[in-house]
């Protein structure tokens, strides 16, 4: 089995470790949340290329056998560098799903709700390019809400305020489908179905990044095959406790069943 290295400036990549853990429960984990220094999504390019660098060579040195970075915005801006540098092991990055919200919605107007960075991006502006130009994207900023999320506070009142206001210009577009495009906002489906209602179609792609892990890992040589569930281990630039506390709180899949061990790591050399 393999060790898989999992990285995000903080929580936003459980949501992404969740689905691994549900489709491929008996690989061994590395959660790596930088919540030091996050949110990313307001950082500059060279910084969060450079950080995100950093730490998927960290996860490179701890011997893992694949790196998921489970952070949209880290994807954006760093991933054709990670790929260049770490090029022995798979390097698994996730984008937003505006693809398969052009095909699913049924009036061709589409909010994407990711951060300031990602929507900036060369990468992201060239995947929204090779789109049918007859479906309207309505693109928003969600300034503020990473550090809720981060806080545990994702579907406290402040949230749903700041929520209203980010979601105000897609709703009035008349958008019937929304992308979560950062990782920490499937935190948010029940603050979002609070203020849009159950009709509204979100779309994250965290099922179709871990597919594409699973490809990536059947055609590698495969370890001894375990009978039993993997382990998780959750490092922390800041609280490591406070990360699996957090963990425990938002992850669906049963935690019970893996070793689970967590550790703070204030530089990652
Ligand atoms: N979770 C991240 C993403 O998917 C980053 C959010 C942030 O740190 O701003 O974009």
């Amino acid at each position: 089995m393999a060790l898989i290295g999992v990285f995000d400036s903080g929580v936003g990549g459980l949501s992404i470790l969740d689905e691994a853990l549900r489709q491929l429960p008996k690989h061994d984990y590395i959660y790596l949340a930088d919540s030091a220094n996050a949110p990313y999504g307001e950082k500059s390019s060279e910084w969060i290329a450079s950080r995100s660098m950093e730490l998927c060579q960290y996860l490179a040195k701890q011997g893992c056998d694949a790196i998921m970075v489970a952070c949209n915005t880290a994807t954006a801006e760093a991933i054709a560098h990670i790929r260049a540098k770490l090029s022995s092991i798979p390097i698994i990055g996730v984008e937003p799903g505006i693809k398969p919200a052009a095909m699913q919605s049924a009036n061709s107007i589409v909010g994407v709700l990711a951060t300031e960075a990602t929507l900036k991006s060369e990468k992201f502006n060239a995947l929204l390019a090779t789109l049918p130009s007859n479906c309207l994207f309505i693109k928003q900023a969600g300034a503020g809400l990473v550090p809720l999320i981060e806080a545990g506070r994702a579907n406290s009142e402040e949230t749903l305020e700041l929520l209203a206001q980010h979601l105000a210009p897609i709703q009035e577009a008349g958008a019937d489908t929304i992308v979560l495009g950062c990782t920490h906002y499937p935190f948010l489906r029940k603050a979002i179905r609070k203020l849009l209602g159950d009709s509204i179609n979100l779309i994250d792609t965290s099922d179709a990044v871990v597919r594409q892990l699973k490809r990536k890992l059947e055609s590698q040589e495969g370890g001894v095959e375990k009978s039993s569930h993997g382990s998780v281990k959750f490092i922390s630039s800041k609280n490591a406790e406070n990360l699996l506390k957090m963990a425990q709180e938002l992850i669906q899949s049963d935690l019970s069943k893996h070793r689970i061990d967590s550790a703070l790591v204030s530089a990652f050399h």
